[in-house]
């Protein structure tokens, strides 16, 4: 391995099929010389969240694009990347000992192209050491140049030096990348990239750039394309999606753009996630009570319970404002299904405050949460802020909240028992005849049932209830 260079900017590129195309087709031809085995094979794992993941599905349709075909471990791959996330430690943690497992890997077969991608990357103090510690990954880069990624992959491939780019802080939407979905009946359509909050505690605006849109008329037309393909589960997915618009030439709300999508033909369920509570309309809350195909779901990440904290963090609304939306929410939906995101022990939090936060859990009942000890991120104002509180200490606190929210999911989960629920069909849980499923408000089901219906909408009388899933049968359609 050469020297850690920095590679030079190619220039702007703002049309991804002129710039980019014949540097796929170069790999193409590189690959059919070098490739281990029959074709080209990579392996790509994404960490992190749904953007991650979206991102992951376009750096997959560019690879296919260059003949490759993936497989779920790096044992006979030609390219190996990893696509990180830095929001908290554990994630970081975990990249960093999954990187370094691959030393044996390259050792045998040193043809093997070895990237990372994705949050890290752009954090310049972690780049640099995972350069120091890893001198067999030949190829990094970040969140912004991910439309650069075949040039980028072509110098990596035909250089003995490895190719690093940094610094790039490009903050523009670019369209026309090849997609290569995940999945068929479950799919992610980005709306918007970046943020612009900066929550005290939170590293994506360091690492995501500016809030940028993608214009409506993309975005309606590949939403079509999904439903026409046969998508069930459409997410549309931002930082903060209530946001959507405000940079573009013809400004439009979230909730327009919404009820456009919604009013498509078809059967097809539409999500949207996150909705920052400073934002949340009751005009988008009326569009979702009013549409025929938007779930009765809403992912509203609260944080905390205590004004106190939630001023510390930035997040410029208040438990009133927050109970407000919800409870608006829960007027105007029917059964609404209410899902957050809670951080447990943010910088100077007291068990005091922390007691709001259990009992706003309790006011509103969340179905289900995702549960959080804060992380400090290297960058952010949180991280300077005086943090006494040791960590054996938070770790209870966190405990008594996964308690309370247990015990409020397994009695909202035993209330539906004997009722009749509309679910999507998603996969068979081995070959048990049980079949993985999800309400309109995201419960998990295990239904007894036809692996035939996996992708269809079927109707399952509950007959029994865990802690967060439910259980029972698939029933004929009335
Ligand atoms: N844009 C979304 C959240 C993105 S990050 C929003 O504003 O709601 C996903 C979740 O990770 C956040 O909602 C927060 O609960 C959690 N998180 C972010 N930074 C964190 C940190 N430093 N420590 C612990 N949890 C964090
Ligand atoms: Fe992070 Fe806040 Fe932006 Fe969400 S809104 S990504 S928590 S800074
Ligand atoms: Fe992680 Fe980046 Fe998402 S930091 S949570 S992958 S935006």
């Amino acid at each position: 391995m050469g020297q850690f260079v920095l590679a030079e900017q190619f220039g702007t590129l703002f049309d991804f099929k002129e710039s980019q195309e014949e540097y796929i087709n170069l790999i193409y031809e590189i690959m059919q010389i070098r490739k281990r085995g029959d074709v080209p094979i990579a392996y790509v794992h994404t960490y992190g969240c749904q953007q991650n993941v979206a991102d992951g599905e376009r750096i997959k349709g560019m690879l296919a694009a260059a003949g490759f075909e993936f497989e779920d471990k790096p044992d006979n791959a030609d390219f190996i990347l990893f696509n990180t996330c830095a929001v908290r430690e554990h994630a970081e943690d975990r990249v960093f000992g999954n990187v370094g497992a691959l030393k044996n890997l390259k050792r045998k077969h040193p043809g093997t192209l070895i990237a990372l991608c994705g949050c890290m990357m752009e954090q310049k103090h972690i780049a640099d050491r995972m350069y120091r510690s890893f001198p067999y990954v030949g190829l990094v880069f970040g969140t912004h140049a991910i439309h650069q990624f075949p040039e980028l992959m072509y110098r990596a491939l035909t250089t003995e030096k490895r190719v690093y780019l940094r610094d790039n802080d490009d903050n523009l939407v670019h369209e026309g990348i090849p997609l290569r979905r995940d999945g068929n009946i479950k799919g992610w359509l980005p709306i918007m990239y970046g943020c612009n909050n900066f929550c005290t505690y939170c590293i994506v605006p360091y690492v995501r750039g500016r809030e940028r849109s993608r214009e409506k008329d993309i975005i309606i037309s590949e939403a079509k394309e999904m439903i026409s393909s046969g998508y069930k589960d459409i997410t549309l997915l931002g930082q903060n999606v209530n946001s959507y618009g405000k940079n573009l030439k013809n400004s439009v709300s979230f909730a327009k753009l919404l009820a456009e999508i919604d009013s498509f033909d078809g059967d097809y369920w539409l999500r949207f996630m996150t909705s920052h509570p400073k934002d949340c309309t009751h005009e988008l809350i009326d569009t979702i009570a009013d549409s025929k195909h938007i779930s009765k779901h809403l992912h509203l990440p609260f944080q905390s319970g205590s004004d106190r904290i939630l001023k510390l963090m930035n997040r410029h609304y208040d438990r009133a404002k927050y109970l407000d939306i919800v409870n608006y929410a829960k007027s105007r939906i029917e059964d609404v299904s209410l899902t957050s995101d809670v951080i447990v022990g943010f910088p100077g939090e007291t068990y005091d405050d922390f007691k709001e936060t259990l009992s706003l859990i309790k006011e509103v009942k969340f179905t289900s949460l995702f549960t959080f000890i804060y992380s400090p991120r290297v960058g952010t104002p949180a991280a300077e802020m005086d943090d006494p509180i040791p960590s054996s200490e938070k770790s209870k606190w966190f405990r008594e909240l996964l308690d309370v929210q247990e015990e409020i999911a397994s009695e909202r989960c035993k209330e539906m028992v004997g009722t009749v629920q509309r679910v999507l069909i998603e996969s068979e849980k081995g070959k048990t005849g049980v079949l993985n499923a999800r309400t309109s408000g995201n419960i998990i089901v295990e239904a007894k049932g036809s692996p035939e219906l996996i992708g269809t909408f079927q109707n399952v009388k509950v007959t029994e209830a865990g802690n967060w899933i439910l259980r029972g049968n698939v029933i004929e359609k009335e």
